[in-house]
């Protein structure tokens, strides 16, 4: 339930690939610390069940449909947003996709797919909402990137793994141009997270051999990821840019 005059109460949050998942962890964590909410997804479907659920709880949540891979469908969310809100104070670059084909069999279409969606989204969003965060002088970016992106991916191919690396540096480099803007950029690393993504990559057995394997013995919730995003996407964080956060059970330590 909302907590009154919670650390993000009056902020305006768009979470990508919010309609399920992650995504939706980090809405319902973001929209129970007290911020208006959009969840942009390319299934429309999920993404209105999500913000049916928080705004029957919370403040306002909104479902938009949006394609992170094209530029027109970002520019049409954020002139809708804007309609309704002021601005856009936080952006979660979380929609990701991933693929388990090894190296020779990765096709260019399937390369160019995940890149596109994992890395170039990213870029393209971040492009449409940091005018408007340098403008109210405030701005939260959090990429979700992975274990992945630190080390290697248990499950995903090259092309998953490129593309976490990939957006490590690409939060890096914002969090260096934006800052003087009062804007933090920062990436989390999940490690293995309980959703259908991770569910649908691998065998019940494989997990449970995984599960065995972490220091912490168990799944994380997307949950668990909001609420380390939540923090990231508060004024209480506003010395904190260009970093990245492990948050995996043990399972990375570096
Ligand atoms: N689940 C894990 O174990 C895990 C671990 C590390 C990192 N991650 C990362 O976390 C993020 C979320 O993963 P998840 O496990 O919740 O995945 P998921 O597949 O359950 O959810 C992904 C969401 O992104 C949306 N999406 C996909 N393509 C999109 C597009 N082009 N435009 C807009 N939305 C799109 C999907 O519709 C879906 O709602 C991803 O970036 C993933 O790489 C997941």
């Amino acid at each position: 339930m909302k907590s009154p005059g919670g650390v993000l109460q009056g902020r305006v949050a768009l979470i990508t690939g919010g309609g399920r998942g992650i995504g939706k962890g980090i809405a319902i964590r973001i929209a129970e610390a007290g911020a208006d909410v959009i969840i942009g997804d390319i299934d429309r479907d999920s993404a209105e069940q999500t913000a049916k659920e928080l705004g029957a709880n919370y403040e306002r949540a909104v479902a938009l449909q949006v394609d992170v891979t094209k530029k027109e469908s970002i520019d049409a969310v954020v002139r809708k947003v804007l309609k309704e809100f002021s601005t856009i104070d936080i952006l979660i670059n979380n929609a990701g996709i991933m693929f388990r084909t090894r190296i020779l069999d990765i096709s260019p279409e399937e390369w160019e797919n995940t890149l596109l969606v994992n890395l170039t989204g990213p870029f393209l969003f971040s492009q449409a909402v940091i005018p408007l965060m340098k403008k109210s002088g405030y701005g939260r970016i959090v990429n979700i990137s992975s274990s992945a992106g630190r080390s290697v991916s248990t499950l995903g191919g090259a092309h998953y793994t490129a593309t976490k690396a990939g957006l490590l540096g690409f939060t890096r480099a914002v969090a260096k141009e934006v800052a003087s803007f009062g804007i933090t950029v920062n990436a989390v690393c999940p490690g293995l997270i309980d959703t259908q993504m991770a569910r649908d990559s691998t065998s019940k057995e494989e997990l449970e051999m995984f599960i065995h394997s972490f220091p912490i013995k168990r799944l994380g919730l997307p949950e668990e990821i909001g609420d380390l995003v939540v923090f990231l996407s508060s004024e209480k964080a506003s010395y904190i840019t260009g970093a990245s956060f492990d948050i995996n059970a043990g399972g990375l330590m570096i």
